[in-house]
């Protein structure tokens, strides 16, 4: 009984270590991800993830999957300024990111997570 308990914490452990990945970046016609995106799916999981969900389907952050960031956001300069900036219980990024690495997460939230 207590070896079978053990497996069953160790299986937890390692599906809940798997499922914290970040969403993937889908493969372009060339067969390989867009280098900026991949850039972006790393910032995601450092900086962000842990508030939006994985998958950004929120936590102590706003979901910003379904559309919901695309539709506050027209224009992606706009979610790039919010990053830097921070808002409320968000923190600014500003001199923690990079402008390729705020460009890049801003078109992995979109176009990705979207
Ligand atoms: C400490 C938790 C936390 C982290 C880390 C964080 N956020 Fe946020 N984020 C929030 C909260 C809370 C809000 C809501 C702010 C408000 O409206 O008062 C928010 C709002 C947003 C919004 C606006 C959503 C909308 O529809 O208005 C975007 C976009 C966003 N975050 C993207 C990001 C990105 C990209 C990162 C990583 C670079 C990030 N956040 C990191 C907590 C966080």
């Amino acid at each position: 009984m207590r070896r079978f308990l053990w497996i069953l914490i160790a299986g937890t452990v390692l599906f809940a270590g798997c499922s914290s990945d970040a969403v993937d970046v889908p493969l372009g016609p060339d067969g390989k991800p867009d280098p900026e995106l991949v850039v972006g799916r790393d910032v995601w999981s450092q900086s962000c993830a842990r508030c939006h969900g994985n998958d950004g389907g929120g936590g102590s952050g706003p979901r910003l999957s379904d559309g919901r960031v695309s539709e506050s956001f027209s224009d992606p300069a706009d979610m790039g300024q919010l990053i830097l900036d921070g808002k409320g219980a968000m923190p600014s990024f500003s001199g923690k990111l990079s402008d390729n690495e705020v460009a890049a997460v801003v078109r992995y939230t979109l176009e990705v997570l979207g």
